[in-house]
């Protein structure tokens, strides 16, 4: 980027003067040049020590373009004078054609409150042989010296849009100690042959300046969602969990529904809540697929494994029945079964095999708590991932957002230690003091909504949803039954806004986020504010 503009050597320029005479003032000097500029150069020579520069707030009255032409061709009642002067006499439906409509306007009041015209008849004659146009006066000092001392006029200058104030910034220039006529050659590395010829002793070095900020790096940036996201793996990976694979965003409804026992006719299965996918038609019943199997090996080969290992295997191991799971997920919800009553209703295949964009990554971890039943036995699996709802978009909500979730599977879990789990949890992420509020999930009981008290907003906020799965969603997978499972949901979205300050979240994600905005953004840290 060129420091000056319209090729002048402002530096050089600088110089000169300063040849001639002993201070310059860069409002006078150089009066068109902005005020960056003109710092540029100067710092350019300070640094050098060639000149030293002082600088100074000032207001400066400055004429607006109605008010040059009165300077330039004299206010709108002397021009109704002078245009009766010429002709003696103007009908007074004749003036705004021989002076302009806005001239005829407001001069000829003036020109009448100045005693220079008076009415005759339907007609302006003369009363002042001569006049002194003080408007003009007025305006052509101040466009000498861009001041004016008396507040009151300058004031009604200002309302009469004639006048506009500004700060202007001068600086007061003078030769500094290395002051010389042209800034010399200067050397900008340290070479070997310097140093074998002795030159360095003599060479006249660049100095560094520290004041100059760094070109900007033209590369790639996390959005801030990410940098979230990674903050929360963080607390996840320390404390223990493992990360489920949730990279598939279609599911089908067995594993985003009736797996969880949501039944057929829930609300949020409705085209209200959920997209669902027309092409294909229908998805596979469950079943070991060899590329998921294959998709997990890589996964693991790079992590901690998310179901124990195959050496390790312990007695009970049994391998996946799907045939028997699917089986099981029809009978609890249609005549009921584990201790349950079930739903009651004609249990449909078809609404089961139905695909969506998956609603939430609970369907993960169902799939991952089935895999789990193989071999039972503590563990605790997280993700953090994208979800869909056919939600109307406003400032807070998004057809697409991220979830962040959390299972913990054990024996002898109750619900006093999942308050204590999400009390250390969310106290990684600065929120202390939770509230919970009884809630209802078609997959958990008891559920508990999360709140969290927002210091800067002074007010709770619901900040995540959890509970302890149902047996209907454990037994029918094969877990034991004194196994139990807790789960717990919060947004990405929501805990990003608060640490960034977004209010809306379209400028967070979607279409209307600004590229520039995310890569402006700093990184962050879920620690107390
Ligand atoms: N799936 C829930 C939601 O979408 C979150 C949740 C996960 C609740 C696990 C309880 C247990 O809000």
């Amino acid at each position: 980027v060129p420091l000056e503009s319209q090729d002048r050597n402002l530096t050089q320029e600088i110089l000169d003067l300063l040849d001639t005479k002993p201070t310059l003032q860069s409002s006078d000097d150089f009066p068109a040049i902005s005020q960056a500029e003109i710092k540029a150069a100067l710092d350019r020579l300070a640094s050098r020590s060639m000149v030293e520069y002082q600088s100074h707030d000032s207001e400066q009255a400055i004429l607006t373009p109605e008010a040059e032409s009165i300077v330039a061709e004299g206010s709108h009642e002397y021009k109704v004078w002078d245009a009766v002067r010429q002709a003696g006499k103007i009908p007074i439906k004749e003036l705004p054609k021989i002076v302009g409509t806005d001239t005829a306007k407001v001069g000829q009041g003036n020109a009448f409150k100045n005693k220079w015209v008076k009415k005759d008849g339907d007609s302006l004659v003369l009363v002042a042989d001569e006049v002194k146009d003080s408007t003009r006066e007025l305006l052509r000092g101040i466009q000498e010296t861009k001041t004016l001392s008396d507040a009151k006029v300058l004031n009604d200058l200002k309302k009469r849009k004639l006048v506009t104030v500004g700060k202007v910034i001068t600086y007061t220039v003078s030769k500094g100690p290395k002051y010389a006529k042209e800034i010399p050659v200067e050397v900008t590395d340290l070479t070997a042959e310097m140093i074998a010829s002795g030159a360095w002793e003599s060479a006249n070095f660049k100095p560094y300046n520290f004041n100059a900020l760094g070109a900007s790096q033209d590369a790639g940036a996390l959005h801030p969602l990410m940098k979230v996201r990674q903050e929360f793996r963080n607390i996840f990976f320390s404390q223990g969990f493992v990360e489920m694979p949730t990279s598939h965003f279609v599911d089908s409804g067995f594993w985003n529904f009736d797996a969880l026992f949501v039944p057929q006719q829930h609300p949020a299965r409705d085209m209200q809540d959920t997209f669902f996918i027309s092409d294909p038609p229908k998805a596979d019943k469950p079943r070991a697929d060899p590329d998921t199997e294959a998709t997990l090996s890589a996964m693991e080969a790079g992590s901690r494994r998310l179901f124990a290992s195959p050496d390790k295997q312990s007695e009970q191991t049994k391998p996946r029945d799907y045939e028997q799971y699917w089986k099981n997920i029809k009978e609890v919800h249609q005549e009921g079964g584990f201790g349950s009553r079930g739903y009651r209703y004609p249990w449909s295949e078809d609404e089961s095999l139905r695909l969506v964009l998956r609603t939430h990554t609970t369907a993960v971890s169902t799939w991952v708590l089935h895999r789990l039943s193989e071999d039972p036995r503590p563990a605790r699996y997280f993700s953090i991932d994208r979800v869909f709802r056919n939600e109307t978009v406003d400032a807070t909500h998004l057809a697409e957002f991220h979830q962040i979730e959390g299972v913990i599977a054990d024996f002898g879990l109750t619900l006093g230690g999942l308050m204590r789990f999400l009390e250390d949890f969310f106290a990684k992420m600065g929120l202390e003091n939770l509230r919970f509020k009884p809630a209802y999930n078609p997959y958990t009981e008891p559920s508990m909504e999360i709140f969290g008290f927002h210091k800067g907003l002074n007010r709770w906020l619901e900040i995540g949803n959890s509970g302890m799965f149902r047996p209907e969603m454990l037994e029918p997978m094969g877990l034991p039954k004194d196994m139990r499972v807790y789960g717990f949901g919060l947004s990405l979205e929501r805990p990003t806004m608060m640490k960034y300050g977004v209010s809306n979240i379209r400028e967070l994600l979607g279409h209307k986020c600004d590229l520039n905005w995310i890569k402006a953004q700093p990184a962050v840290r879920l620690d107390k504010d």
